[in-house]
């Protein structure tokens, strides 16, 4: 390796992102995180991961759970990210996260964690003696995933920006307690697209865990379905287009989905559909996300079909991060007293 190649490793910032395997993923998490993971993977050195532990708070099928796994990976590589670029690993396979996860658990506040809005629409109706304590740890272990890696950069959407705060908040109470022991991450949010819509009630997020599959196109969603969907995604009775989210969460929906893949502002896409229907805006709509699906999807069908070098890409993700969660973990352990022999 020629000395300006490793001087540029090294002087590239960390950035790192996960996604948890708990469902289908969504055009959603495709738009508000994984398309800006595949944009930035140049500029950071880049940790892509597969966050299963945190897919476990609720309840997994066992028979089903690894191929699951298997697939979040062959679809991010499908997706753009180049695994020889970038770090693609299983959570799981790094235990320095949940040992880290320990270490902060032990300086975050029931109040701040019961504050966090994801888990007080998880937990939303249901008694307390059925509410797992990792949904309510949750936050802290996705703090481990990114202070392990003095991480700079978390690409994610809008719903977890409370999430990056309470990471910030731990880094920043912790440096403050045991000195500069944590680098303070940033969130990056994309401004169009960090909160895609549900099809069938667009006030409310699309979620990959959704009961309702009428409320998401998956990723790996054959055409016909995806046509289907988007048809009968939900709008309003009034004339023509415009982009007002507010008060046209469907239509606007639409548009923020059109604009995401051909890359144009749904503002600037509303005034060239002004004139039309809905029916015009939907049929757009389904035809660009087939045009963007199709070949992701013959790419996903050829790495699933080759599963040994896709194996060797997470054992080789596992080995270089566990490798280099170490150092940060020793520094933890180092500056709060432990004896570390
Ligand atoms: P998760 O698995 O729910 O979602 C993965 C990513 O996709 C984004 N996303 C969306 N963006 C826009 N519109 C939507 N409808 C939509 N649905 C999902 C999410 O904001 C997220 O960026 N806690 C995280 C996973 C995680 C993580 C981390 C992320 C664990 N550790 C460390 C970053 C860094 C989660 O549940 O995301």
């Amino acid at each position: 390796m020629s000395s300006q190649v490793s001087m540029n490793i090294q002087t590239k910032s960390t950035l790192f992102s996960g996604i948890q395997p708990s469902g289908l993923l969504t055009i959603g998490g495709y738009i508000g995180a994984l398309r800006n993971w595949v944009r930035l993977q140049h500029e950071y050195d880049c940790l892509f991961c597969i966050v299963d532990l945190h897919a476990i708070t609720v309840r997994q099928d066992p028979k089903t759970f690894a191929e699951r796994c298997l697939s979040f990976a062959a679809q991010y590589i499908a997706l753009g990210i180049d695994p020889k670029t970038a770090t693609i690993f299983l959570q799981s396979h790094v235990p320095a996260h949940t040992e880290l996860t320990w270490l902060l658990n032990c300086h975050a506040y029931m109040g701040e964690l019961s504050r966090m809005t994801q888990f007080k629409d998880k937990t939303q109706g249901k008694k307390e003696q059925t509410i797992g304590v990792g949904l309510f740890d949750y936050p802290v272990l996705m703090a481990a995933d990114i202070l392990l890696y003095q991480t700079k950069l978390v690409p994610v959407g809008a719903d977890q920006k409370q999430h990056l705060e309470l990471t910030r908040d731990l880094a920043v109470r912790m440096n403050h307690y045991y000195g500069q022991i944590f680098t303070v991450p940033e969130a990056f949010i994309p401004e169009v697209g960090a909160r895609v819509m549900s099809l069938q009630e667009p006030t409310k997020k699309m979620s990959k865990s959704d009961e309702n599959e009428g409320n998401y196109i998956a990723l790996i969603e054959t055409p016909d379905v995806i046509r289907k969907k988007i048809k009968r995604a939900v709008t309003d009775a009034t004339m023509g287009i415009t982009y007002e989210p507010d008060t046209r969460p469907g239509v606007a929906n639409l548009l923020t989905i059109l604009g995401a893949l051909t890359d144009r502002a749904p503002t600037a896409l509303a005034e060239q559909y002004a004139d039309k229907g809905n029916a015009a805006l939907k049929g757009d709509v389904a035809d660009a996300l087939i045009a963007f699906l199709e070949p992701f999807q013959a790419r996903y069908h050829e790495l699933m079909d080759n599963r040994d070098a896709l194996y060797a890409i997470l054992r080789r993700g596992a080995e270089q991060t566990r490798h280099r969660a170490e150092p940060t973990l020793r520094r933890v352990y180092g500056a709060m007293g432990f004896w570390q022999g």
